[in-house]
């Protein structure tokens, strides 16, 4: 159960953090996984670190922002190995402030990197996937897209866009054999979170009923399980990795 052996594995924002981490557990389960960042010395090395610990990796330098940087990425992806079998859209970046100061570039950025990039590399896959008569695409949202963050309006959005935008390509690709469902992960502890004022942290852990902060593996496992043949008859759905914050 849960063998991704032979399977081809596209993740984006994969130098660090939860990125990191959902490269890893594919890897352990068997795939040949692309690491892919903006970060192009960071995505390498990290590439690099998975296949010193025995799995399939290489890495590749992509920008989701950039359209036609995404499609040359992956078409040398295809051109190697003749097909992409799962896509996880995991990039993703905060500007945080209260509506009222929120200045439009920190509006647009975010759109751009977290919403119209889980677009634009989804985009540069489905004909391959269709091709294939099969695929999996995981998005990652956040809980902050469920249920809203006062400082995060851009940010929540976007987490909450990719929701509607994932729920449409499920069913757009159902007949297709192609699945695209949404993780949507509470406060977990990476860069990102350890970025936030240590009173917001707080705040926020104190509401998690599980009692501690989520792992960048919490998020992995799920996105794993959602990558297998077993998960083939969900689609359009949103598996809520957060701790029981928002139910
Ligand atoms: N950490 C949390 O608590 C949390 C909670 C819910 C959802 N998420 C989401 O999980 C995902 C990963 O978050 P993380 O905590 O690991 O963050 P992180 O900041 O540690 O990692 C994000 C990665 O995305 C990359 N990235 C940023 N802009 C990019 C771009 N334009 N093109 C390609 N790569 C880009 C970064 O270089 C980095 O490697 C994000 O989508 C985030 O919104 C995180």
């Amino acid at each position: 159960m849960f063998d991704l052996t032979g399977k081809v594995a596209v993740v984006t924002g994969a130098s660090r953090g939860i990125g990191r981490a959902i490269s890893e557990m594919l890897a352990r389960q068997g795939a040949l996984v692309a690491l892919t960042d903006v970060l192009g010395d960071a995505v390498g090395q990290a590439a690099h670190e998975v296949v010193a610990s025995g799995g399939k990796a290489e890495g590749y330098a992509m920008d989701v922002t950039d359209t036609a940087g995404v499609q040359a990425t992956i078409g040398k992806i295809l051109e190697r190995h003749s097909r992409v079998d799962i896509l996880v859209n995991n990039a993703g970046i905060v500007r945080d402030n209260v509506a009222l100061r929120l200045k439009r570039e920190d509006w647009d950025v975010v759109l751009n990197v977290n919403l119209s990039g889980t677009f634009t590399c989804s985009q540069a896959v489905l004909r391959a996937m269709m091709r294939q008569r099969g695929g999996r695409i995981i998005n990652i949202s956040s809980v902050v897209g469920q249920m809203g963050n006062a400082g995060q309006s851009n940010y929540a959005a976007s987490k909450a866009g990719i929701i509607g935008f994932s729920k449409s390509l499920a069913r757009e690709l159902a007949v297709r054999g192609i699945t695209v469902n949404v993780v949507a992960p509470g406060l977990i502890d990476t860069d990102m979170t350890r970025g936030l004022p240590e009173s917001v942290r707080n705040e926020w852990a104190s509401k998690v009923p599980i009692g501690r902060l989520g792992t960048a593996d919490d998020v992995a496992s799920a996105v794993c399980f959602l990558a297998t043949d077993e998960a083939s008859y969900i689609s359009g759905q949103v598996l809520a990795v957060n701790g029981a914050m928002y139910t």
